[in-house]
Parts: C-alpha cells; sequence; structure tokens
C-alpha cells in the first residue's frame, strides 16, 4: 500500500514504520514523508532513509484565508505522490473539511490518549492533570473534527506516581509505534476497511 506520512516533530513514530516497511515487515512503499515544519526531526529521518520529503510550512497566527491556502498547497503536495493512505503522526495542524474530501485518500491519525478522553494538542498533559491512573493511545481515521474520526485501534497505558508529561509520553509512545505499525498493517492487508 503506497502512503504519505505527514509530521510536526520529531518523527519517533514515522521511524517506526520506516524500520517496519524496509524490514518487511509491514507490506508498504513510504512515498514521501511531509510537514508543515522544515527540517523537523521527521523529515530528517524520511531523507537518511532516501524517501522523498516535502514541507509546506505554515506561519503561527496564520489568518483564515491563509489556513485555507495552505490547506491547498498541502493537499496539492500531498496527492502529487499518489498515496493511497495519509498517515498523520505527531502532525500538529487541523486540516480542512476541504482537504479531507479533496486529498483522494483516507487518513489515519495517532493520538497519545484514550479518545474520546483528552483529545486535542495536549493529550497526555490533560490526563495527567486529571489524574488519571490508566491512559494510552488512539489510532484512528481522520474526520473533520479534532481527533473525533472512528477508532481502529487502541492501547492503554499505566501512569505511574512520579510521571511527568514527558515521561508518560516516552512510554506512551512505546505503545503507540507499536500500534501504529499493526493497525497499518492490518489496512495495508485489507482486514480493515476504511470508511470513504
Ligand atoms: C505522538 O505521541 C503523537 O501521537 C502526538 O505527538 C507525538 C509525536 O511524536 N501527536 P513523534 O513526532 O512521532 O516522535
Amino acid at each position: 500500500m503506497r502512503i504519505v506520512v505527514l509530521v510536526s516533530g520529531s518523527g519517533s513514530n514515522l521511524q517506526a514504520v520506516l524500520d517496519a516497511a524496509q524490514s518487511g515487515q509491514l507490506d508498504v512503499q513510504i512515498a514521501a514523508v511531509g510537514s508543515d515544519v522544515d527540517g523537523c526531526g521527521g523529515l530528517q529521518r524520511a531523507e537518511a532513509a532516501s524517501i522523498p520529503t516535502f514541507a509546506v510550512p505554515l506561519e503561527r497566527g496564520a489568518s483564515p484565508q491563509r489556513r485555507a491556502e495552505w490547506n491547498r498547497e498541502l493537499c496539492a503536495a500531498v496527492r502529487s505522490y499518489e498515496p493511497e493512505l495519509l498517515v498523520t503522526s505527531g502532525f500538529m495542524k487541523i486540516l480542512s473539511e476541504q482537504f479531507l474530501t479533496s486529498v483522494g485518500a483516507p487518513i489515519i491519525n495517532t493520538h497519545p490518549a484514550l479518545l474520546p478522553s483528552f483529545p486535542g494538542a495536549h493529550g497526555v498533559r490533560d490526563a495527567l492533570a486529571h489524574g488519571v491512573k490508566i491512559t494510552g493511545c488512539t489510532v484512528h481515521q481522520v474526520d473533520a473534527g479534532v481527533d473525533t474520526g472512528p477508532i481502529l485501534a487502541q492501547a492503554a497505558v499505566e501512569v505511574r506516581e512520579h510521571d511527568d508529561a514527558a515521561s508518560l509520553h516516552e512510554r506512551i509512545k512505546v505503545q503507540e509505534r507499536r500500534l501504529l505499525v499493526e493497525t497499518l498493517s492490518a489496512v495495508a492487508s485489507g482486514q480493515i476497511h476504511l470508511g470513504g
């Protein structure tokens, strides 16, 4: 299955997909890796693996008109690689409804909390602040909401007494990487059918 991956940060989840694809564990071809952050860790990991990369930066505080234009630019960049599936993992921008309907492929996303609990950009911090004893991660299909699409897979992660957001997030990422590879494998093999 031909995929494009969008990242914004270090790309450790992307690295897990890269490694699984290169080892033959995962039957996907990563056509390209894109980001809204030029030079981010995820793009560097893709370049190190000789995978095409692209960046479509979006400045902070962009106007609605500029965001709409950015969505169109990003959509065109993704479509140019003709993916069968788009994966957002550590991608920190909300994609517009127009993007979703124009990109021509279903999208799956990873989130470091047990949705529907703790959606949004601070799921780990919010779970910790709430005092939950169990949190985790979710792989879901992206719809026009924020972390609201159909849930495909989840894994539980215990919160330990002396956890801070960083230590808890690192523990969640271990499960997240496993879950993302397993879910991609299930989608690629047809075990999971994604809605249009
Ligand atoms: C992941 O936990 C992802 O779910 C969240 O941000 C983190 C990105 O980590 N949105 P990385 O960039 O894959 O290392």
